[in-house]
């Protein structure tokens, strides 16, 4: 094992920084609102079983093909298998985060502004000037203009960096320690508050109540699709974070905990959301528009009765969507930053440097194809931004999660499995077989069938 790599000192500091980088924006704008819609509890009873059925065995190959490699994500597959094709879905794997972290840098700036923007106690006075659009219009105005935006993003981008630059146990490991329970914390604050208002029966009923009627083959795909999302598989995060594991790492175990600990988030998040939602009567929505338009709405009118609370709350939710967005923007860096440094033999400095100017440099023409530069940044009818999030999120992931469980259920050696699965004789893997079955057979079948959904062919 290459020690000058940097490991992970124990087992919390590698599931915290997995689950770091499973927990972010899927979680918050895309899962409750999904579970809410495609009939509650009956929609969960789905989602889960995809947790169980492609989450956790894609995320244990990713964590398999890491640790056995032991080198970043670009060249792990001609490690393992040199001189054949597959090196292309390691290659693969460090394009599609740069791509993600361009755009995925521009919504975290946002984070930042609208915590800044609740700091100084700005949702009352923006609530109190008029109706209900204001919210709407100062979204629009903040996207609309370049120069806050490309503020926040560098300010965000640098914050990523500076973790970055300091190393896997001392940067990564000791940020996620940190952060994560932070989140936590705060989003049972969250929670503890939101149990108490005159819309919490309804807004749980709307997350909760079974109605099996919603339940289609649509829903089914789309259940996967986020289990895949917001697991952050195919993205070569988990390969590279596993490359840092020690030898002794459970796997298994670990998977299975960041798989729990994702979801577990989300279902807090709609836990909070919906009863806050449902208090004021406004229709839940989804992606940006639910966090940075209805909400800072929703908390005004909510809590307005106590401004004190209204303050608390809009301050711990968008401090919270901070720390969300950078673990996982984090892991996406250290993924692109792993493979510069080792394939081109610079230092982690130089190689994090590279990474964040490039990144940076593109997330700029992504912010501003959303506002001041829509007329020339955009191509069909979508703006750069819609761009790199469509090819990565339709395209780039499902195909890399079908390859990565082509080769790990049919190429990767079964002497590999056992030694990683096992510890080398030193664990019990009692469910070797089945889950053996579910990489080989289930999982690219399954994935197969949700691309084909995303693009329309059902
Ligand atoms: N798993 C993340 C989420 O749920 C997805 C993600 C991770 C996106 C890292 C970008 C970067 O939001």
């Amino acid at each position: 094992m290459s020690q000058s790599r940097g490991n992970f000192s124990g087992r919390i500091g590698l599931i915290l920084a997995s689950a770091g980088s499973a927990v972010g924006l899927g979680n918050l704008w895309r899962f409750p609102t999904e579970c809410g819609q495609n009939g509650g509890s009956a929609f969960l009873i789905i989602y889960l079983t995809c947790v169980v059925v492609f989450g956790l065995p894609v995320m244990v190959s990713e964590f398999m093909i890491g640790r056995a490699a032991r080198v970043n994500v670009g060249r792990a597959y001609d490690v393992l298998s040199p001189g054949t094709p597959w090196k292309w879905t390691g290659r693969m794997q460090v394009l599609t985060p740069l791509i993600i972290l361009c755009f995925y840098n521009v919504v975290a700036g946002w984070t930042l502004w609208y915590t800044g923007a609740a700091a100084i106690d700005f949702f009352p006075t923006l609530a109190a000037s008029g109706d209900g659009k204001v919210f709407t219009d100062f979204f629009a105005g903040f996207v609309g203009s370049w120069w806050k935006q490309i503020v926040c993003l560098i300010t965000f981008a640098l914050l990523t960096h500076l973790v970055i630059v300091q190393g896997v146990s001392k940067g990564i490991e000791r940020a996620s320690k940190l952060l994560m329970p932070g989140l936590f914390v705060l989003l049972l604050v969250l929670v503890g508050c939101a149990m108490f208002m005159p819309g919490t029966a309804d807004g749980l009923a709307f997350l909760f109540k079974p109605d099996f009627s919603k339940i289609d083959s649509g829903v089914v795909l789309s259940a996967m699709g986020q289990a895949f999302f917001s697991l952050s598989l195919g993205m070569g995060i988990l390969t590279t974070y596993a490359s840092y594991f020690r030898d002794d790492a459970d796997l298994g175990k670990s998977a299975l905990s960041v798989c729990i600990i994702d979801t577990f988030v989300a279902l807090l998040c709609g836990m909070f959301i919906f009863p806050t939602v449902f208090t004021t009567g406004i229709e839940p929505t989804a992606g940006p528009s639910l966090l940075f338009e209805t909400l800072p709405s929703v908390f005004q009118q909510a809590f307005g009765g106590s401004h004190v609370l209204a303050y608390v709350m809009s301050l711990c939710f968008f401090v919270l969507l901070v720390l969300a967005t950078l673990t996982s923007a984090i892991s996406v860096h250290e993924a692109i930053t792993s493979y510069v440094a080792e394939q081109f033999k610079l230092t982690r400095k130089v190689a994090a440097r590279i990474v964040t100017v490039i990144t940076t440099s593109f997330g700029v023409f992504c912010a501003l194809s959303l506002g001041a530069g829509s007329d020339w940044l955009c191509w069909g009818d979508k703006p750069l931004f819609d761009w790199f999030d469509y090819v990565t999120a339709k395209w780039m992931l499902p195909i890399a999660g079908f390859f990565i469980s082509i080769y790990a259920g049919w190429w990767l050696s079964k002497r590999i499995w056992w030694t990683q699965m096992t510890n080398s004789g030193t664990r019990r893997f009692p469910l070797f077989g089945l889950f053996f079955f579910m990489v080989r057979w289930v999982c690219p079948i399954g994935i197969l069938l949700i691309f084909l959904n995303e693009l329309g062919v059902f």
